[in-house]
């Protein structure tokens, strides 16, 4: 029998300034399941490395990056993969916001939180935990190439290729996964299991 959990999660809308409590339910409560690990810590931390390592070779003659993480998901990354960085960079953070049935997205993407500084004329590498569909991420390069920056580029830890729904680019992505239901490391399921040190994948749906 699947024992029923109510979360809350918190909507914003820019168009109205609401803010809002909307409880839902989910089945199973995720967070009392251990979940089994498909990347470990120590795989994490070297391809974090190499990723950043190979971003600062390529940027190495651009001058200054602005690194533009995508709430919630990417804090941990964001965190890590800068603090390996060898060229000049500054942090960013946009939010947004996509529509589906709790677990599934719809495609439909809508901004929640946008950067605080301008991009205009600058190197903006978009920092994202996981591509899943690509609407995210095709919906986030459109928006920032329209506001003028020298260049756009795209990271991603992780990649469910078999889930791509757009064509879109990660010029530089840790791990492309199965499709299976991914927590830790900056990863939720309804808002559980984002500060696990590792990668790991639970079943929502058993
Ligand atoms: C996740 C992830 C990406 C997006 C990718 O965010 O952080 O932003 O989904 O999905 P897509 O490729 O299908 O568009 P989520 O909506 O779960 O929010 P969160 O980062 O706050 O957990």
């Amino acid at each position: 029998m699947a024992a029923y959990h109510t979360v809350f999660t918190s909507g914003i809308h820019t168009e109205d300034h609401l803010c809002s409590l909307q409880p839902y339910q989910i089945e199973n409560d995720v967070s009392q399941e251990t979940p089994e690990v498909l990347i470990d810590e120590a795989d994490i931390e070297a391809r974090v490395q190499e990723l950043a390592a190979q971003i600062s070779s390529d940027y190495e003659q651009g001058g200054e990056v602005v690194l533009i993480g995508v709430l919630k998901g990417s804090f941990i990354f964001l965190a890590d993969l800068s603090r390996k960085l060898s060229i000049p960079r500054v942090i960013e953070f946009i939010a947004v916001s996509s529509y589906g049935s709790g677990s599934r997205s719809s495609g439909a993407v809508r901004l929640v939180m946008d950067v605080r500084g301008s991009i205009v004329g600058k190197h903006v590498l978009i920092v994202e935990d996981i591509v899943d569909t690509g609407h995210t991420l095709k919906y986030l390069i459109g928006m920032l190439e329209s506001h003028g920056p020298a260049s756009v580029k795209t990271c991603a830890l992780v990649r469910k290729a078999e889930r791509a729904e757009v064509d879109v680019d990660v010029d530089y992505l840790g791990f492309d996964i199965p499709d299976k239901w991914v927590v830790g490391y900056g990863l939720d399921y309804a808002e559980q299991h984002r500060t696990l040190p590792y990668i790991g994948i639970i079943s929502p749906d058993d």
